[in-house]
């Protein structure tokens, strides 16, 4: 089945390419932190974090290694969630304002973004929305090496510690964009698990989704046979489509969700469940930093946009707010069951992978089986009843489709050919599951 998925197509590319940080998984591993550095020829250490981080154990446990480890650092906390350009113009200015031979992000995918952007601003210096591809941008290419980076993760959902990838967003625009290179990759991820300990269930449910929709969107996505032939080896988008290696990530990342998702949510000591969710988080970045994600990821950048009067409960903002994870998973039972008709085997199998019942399915239900599957998950762990429980109603659909259109390559990475119209629809189908 896999074979025939990547079977070659006339034009289209014929190799696929492997990018992964040295990744090191595990309980207290942080405490590796220092000889990590060291080993990387870190000395003068600009430490990235968040403020309720920042005098909290694990950054404290970071810091305590880098001295242990006979190196200095400093603090850059001034990182909010979503960040924007403003916030990686500020982060780029601490950078150049010292000595600093490497960089260090312990935070979720806000900090680890950030990290990654100024340190492109801070080498190369230039707004970083020239680096964003047009319309956003000018699609000025990151001209060479950066800082060396060490990533550590404290959420189990972004996976950014794995891939070259940032999100921000661009205030002027008020929407989030994605800019990538091969040299944003971290050079170290060290994923500790501790980290998950005290989560608030809510951020669980919500990280927990993002991972679980990384792991599908790769599952799902446009076979990398069907993009274009590569024509410069070293531009190969990261955003190549599915492939073997992805398959394999998010396979495996697909198992781990749908076993201990719900675990994880309801039980804050049941380590077994949230260290898997943790490992499972950094296969799925693993997963969709070599394939590109797809339609559940362009369309949550409407959401994000345009959300209105939402309060979240467990997270420290005070501006209305939705979790990245849930903006995403709102649409995905819809865009599932659109995508379905083009690949419904792949559907039927990430079913499968859920833990869904898929005894004498047959391919033309696999839609309707997989978001079946996503919709059960979604309302063991409180997630809101689609776009209406985000606050969105039927009137809002036209301008989150304006707004999401502008993904063009997520798009593009869809199985299924996907226009305004389609996009309409699914946001339609959306409104609510139950
Ligand atoms: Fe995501």
């Amino acid at each position: 089945m896999a074979c025939q998925y990547f079977a070659p197509c006339e034009h289209g590319a014929e190799s696929f390419t492997i990018d992964i940080p040295k990744v090191t998984f595990g309980r207290g591993v942080l405490h590796e932190v220092g000889e990590r550095a060291k080993a990387l020829s870190m000395n003068d250490i600009a430490l990235f974090t968040d403020p309720y981080l920042e005098n909290g154990p694990y950054v404290t446990s970071v810091k305590k290694s880098l001295k242990d480890a006979g190196l200095s650092c400093e603090i850059f906390s001034d990182i909010r969630i979503e960040p924007d350009d403003v916030c990686v113009d500020d982060a780029a200015k601490f950078l150049r304002s010292g000595s600093f031979d490497g960089v260090i992000s312990v935070g979720g995918g806000s900090v680890i973004d950030t990290a990654k952007a100024a340190m492109v601003c801070a080498k190369y210096p230039r707004p970083v929305r020239d680096y964003f591809a047009p319309p956003v941008g000018e699609g000025i290419a990151i001209p060479g090496p950066l800082y060396p980076h060490i990533a550590c993760p404290t959420t189990a959902g972004t996976g950014s510690e794995c891939t070259s990838i940032s999100v921000l967003r661009i205030r002027e625009l008020d929407t989030k964009f994605v800019f990538a290179s091969p040299y944003m990759l971290p050079d170290v991820a060290l994923v500790d698990p501790t980290c998950c300990d005290t989560l608030a269930s809510n951020v669980v449910a919500s990280t927990g989704f993002d991972l679980l929709s990384h792991a599908l969107e790769c599952y799902t996505a446009k076979a990398y046979t069907q993009w274009g032939a590569i024509e410069n080896p070293n531009a190969r988008p990261l955003t190549q489509g599915a492939n073997p290696w992805s398959d394999l990530a998010a396979a495996k990342a697909l198992e781990i969700a749908g076993e201990y998702l719900v675990r994880g949510f309801k039980d804050a000591s049941d380590h077994e469940a949230r260290d898997q969710l943790m490992w499972g988080a950094t296969l799925a970045g693993m997963a969709f930093g070599n394939s590109g994600t797809h339609l559940p990821h362009a369309l949550s950048y409407g959401v994000t946009h345009l959300m209105k009067d939402i309060t979240t409960d467990d997270y420290a903002v005070k501006t209305p707010f939705v979790p990245h994870g849930i903006s995403v998973i709102v649409t995905a039972p819809a865009t599932f069951r659109y995508t379905a008709e083009a690949a419904p085997e792949r559907h039927l199998e990430a079913a499968m992978y859920l833990k869904s019942n898929t005894n004498g399915a047959e391919s033309k239900d696999s839609g309707e089986i997989l978001s079946t599957r996503i919709i059960e998950l979604m309302r063991e762990v409180n997630i809101p009843n689609g776009l209406q429980g985000v606050g969105f109603s039927e009137q809002d659909i036209k301008n989150l489709s304006e707004s999401s259109i502008r993904q063009t390559r997520a798009i593009g990475n869809s199985p299924r050919e996907t226009n305004m119209v389609d996009i309409e629809n699914i946001y339609s189908d959306a409104l609510s599951y139950w």
